[in-house]
């Protein structure tokens, strides 16, 4: 038996999931019960009623699962974190409100959100101020309903989903530390940024464009605003997908996301928008050997703590209120 008919095997004897998110490699995605956004793969999981899950992501992706659901063991072949994600943690949370505090903002006039691509305990820290969690797929309806509060929304970690979303709704956007106004402002962000859509540029959408001059442009909200604003279609990974698969089969697009999902998306037309290769490092950690290595573990009841997800009650209790507010949205 090779290595993806033992995973089938494992998976059938056993009460388990495999959640894949898009940009996981092809031969680990194509064996995946559940795959998905970062969005889909919550809630979807969450109606799972297996005890296992397995996901193949980054760490953010099983710890949400892990604060919805706390009744399964969520194993991670990989425990990888998304780069962005890293770029915050309480204290640096902590820091930067202190420095809109500074700039004549109080507490009880901000509203922070947190992209769900940040770790449980800052997902904590933004229930606790009865902030709420946002994905690439809903950040309009959450920044809206968050609006409503009336006060300013103190966006984390992702600076450039904060300028795009801020601008598609007409509000003004200041970063924190760069010396923009923050009091001007109607969203803050914070200085995060995903390292891999930072590789996309508004040159290559020119490249593009004069090469091929009825081309298209998709890309996700993590790249820079310059990018975003040049191009035909910003969407999460689950609405690029719907967006590219109905266009005519003749229609070139050059898509500004992670390789690994443009690649499976179309063999003809379909571009990468860029002149490297755009792979996400800790999406493709995982490989096929480690979701049979984990799988083993859980027939063989050796599971290893660097596998699991633990989420301690008292930051699972405030994160997941902050992701409950964004279900309820
Ligand atoms: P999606 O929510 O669009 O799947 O994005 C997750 C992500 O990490 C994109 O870089
Ligand atoms: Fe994180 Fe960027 Fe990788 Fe998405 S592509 S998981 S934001 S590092």
């Amino acid at each position: 038996m090779d290595l993806k008919e033992k995973i089938i095997k494992l998976k059938d004897e056993l009460d388990v999931t495999l959640v894949a998110h898009f940009y996981q490699r092809d031969e680990v995605f194509e064996l995946a019960d559940i795959t998905g956004d970062s969005l889909e793969l919550a809630k979807k999981v969450m109606l799972t009623d297996s005890k296992f899950v397995v996901f193949c992501g980054v760490g953010f992706m099983g710890e949400s699962v892990k604060v919805m659901s706390p009744q399964k063991r969520v194993l991670m072949p990989k425990i990888a974190c998304c780069a962005m994600a890293r770029m915050i943690d309480e204290g640096y949370f902590e820091q930067n409100l202190k420095k809109i505090n500074e700039a004549g903002i109080a507490n009880e006039n901000i509203l922070p959100i947190t992209y769900i691509n940040s770790s449980a305990a800052v997902k904590a820290k933004v229930g606790q101020m009865g902030g709420m969690v946002c994905t690439s797929s809903n950040a309009y309806k959450i920044i809206e309903k968050g609006l409503e509060s009336g006060k300013k929304i103190f966006f984390v970690p992702d600076r450039c989903l904060g300028q795009n979303f801020a601008k598609s709704l007409n509000l003004k956007s200041a970063v924190v530390g760069d010396g923009s106004d923050l009091k001007e402002a109607d969203i803050i962000c914070y200085n995060g940024f995903c390292s891999v859509h930072q590789q996309f540029t508004a040159d290559d959408i020119d490249f593009y464009r004069e090469k091929f001059p009825d081309i298209l442009i998709a890309v996700h909200p993590e790249c820079d605003p310059s990018v975003c604003d040049k191009a035909d279609f910003v969407g999460s990974t689950s609405q690029l997908i719907t967006y590219i698969k109905n266009l005519d089969p003749e229609q070139k697009i050059a898509v500004g996301t992670e390789f690994n999902m443009v690649n499976r998306l179309r063999s003809k037309n379909t571009y990468i928008l860029s002149s490297t290769k755009p792979e996400c490092p800790t999406m493709n950690e995982t490989t096929l050997e480690d979701v049979y290595k984990t799988l083993k573990s859980i027939k063989d009841d050796n599971i290893s703590k660097e596998n699991e997800i633990f989420v301690s009650e008292e930051t699972a209790k405030w994160a997941k209120v902050a992701l409950e507010r964004m279900f309820e949205v």
